[in-house]
């Protein structure tokens, strides 16, 4: 086929198609979920539960594809590509916050603050919960909802069972002030790194230990990297749910409340999830035999509790003192 003939075949193939993609299902919208969890945990299970929502009851019209594990991006990378609109829904935890410059949201990471779920629902589902969302606006960021996770345990090679015997020991943190406090207060040297990076770091030695909730420490296999967990629920590690909010705003309205709707019925599916995943992620580790689980007396909590109490002192001002007071007003928090 000559260049001439070639082009007009080109060109009818092209007339034809024409009047059919009129007729064709405009292509869904959609919305890409970031996270650096593994699938079997509750942000992982509860993002894998809103998309299943969302494609159901939007029939098609949504497609929410979740990338878990640090798949697409990061922690910090995951934070600017929902700024700059790269993804749309993320779930970071809330230690996270800071470095966008929404400090107050390092109050959840105050060693002691919950003592259960019912002190933290008291904060993540009332009043104070819902000024701290706002707060992600200027950001061009919309707070939807609150997603648990759980209490952290302590890991590390050496047995940690009085709060000094953290002394020395380089600790990974997330990235947060209150945590970096934490670990100070303690006398062990906390290390920032991104979550995909703790697995490799503990078992290369780059770090000595970690905090994370018990989920979080199977599914990413640390505990096969450490010798020592302990049952210390000295902090609690959870997420909110956030969408680049001019993607938001500018989605069909009925769209919009749909998934709404959608959002509101996973935040029910993670939090009734949370509690019974890290109780079988415990006992997961305990069955494995490669860590030894370490308890604590309450005198050893409350040593730990009354050292630890210096990161609230230290953080008043950067976390504001209104928010940490209506916090303690909410969940009683005392340090004796
Ligand atoms: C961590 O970095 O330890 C956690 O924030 C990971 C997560 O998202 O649960």
């Amino acid at each position: 086929m000559n260049l001439k003939a070639c082009l007009k075949s080109l060109a009818m193939v092209a007339a034809m198609a024409l009047p059919m993609t009129a007729f064709a299902a405009p292509a869904p919208i959609v919305i890409k979920f970031s996270h650096v969890v593994a699938q079997h945990t509750p942000k992982g299970q509860a993002a894998d539960y809103f998309k299943k929502l969302a494609e159901e009851r939007t029939k098609g019209r949504v497609k929410v594809e979740v990338y878990p594990n640090s798949q697409l991006y990061k922690d910090k990378e995951e934070m600017e590509a929902l700024q700059l609109g790269a993804v749309q829904m993320l779930a970071p935890s809330l230690a996270k916050f800071a470095p966008l410059g929404v400090k107050e949201f390092e109050v959840f990471d105050l060693p002691f603050i919950f003592d259960n779920y019912q002190e933290l629902h008291k904060v993540t589902q009332g009043p104070v919960g819902a000024k701290l969302l706002k707060k992600l606006e200027p950001k061009g960021i919309l707070g939807l909802a609150y997603w648990d996770n759980g209490f952290k345990v302590m890991s590390a090679n050496k047995p940690i069972k009085s709060v000094a015997d953290l002394r020395g020991q380089k600790m990974r943190i997330q990235s947060s002030k209150v945590l970096d406090s934490e670990m100070r207060s303690a006398g062990a040297i906390p290390q920032v790194l991104a979550f995909s990076e703790v697995y490799q770091a503990l078992q290369t030695g780059v770090v000595d230990g970690t905090e994370n909730p018990p989920s979080n420490l199977y599914t990413q296999k640390m505990h096969e990297v450490q010798k020592y967990v302990t049952l210390s629920d000295h902090g609690y590690l959870g997420y909110a749910v956030i969408v680049n909010k001019k993607f938001w705003q500018g989605l069909p309205a009925d769209i919009r409340t749909t998934l709404e709707g959608c959002m509101k019925d996973a935040t029910k599916y993670a939090n009734d999830v949370a509690k019974k995943d890290n109780d079988e992620a415990l006992a997961a580790v305990k069955k494995s035999g490669r860590s030894q689980l370490i308890a604590l007396t309450p005198q050893d909590r409350a040593a730990w509790k009354k050292t630890m109490d210096k990161a609230h002192k230290d953080n008043m001002g950067r976390i504001g003192a209104d928010i940490v007071k209506e916090v303690y007003a909410a969940t009683g928090y005392n340090a004796n």
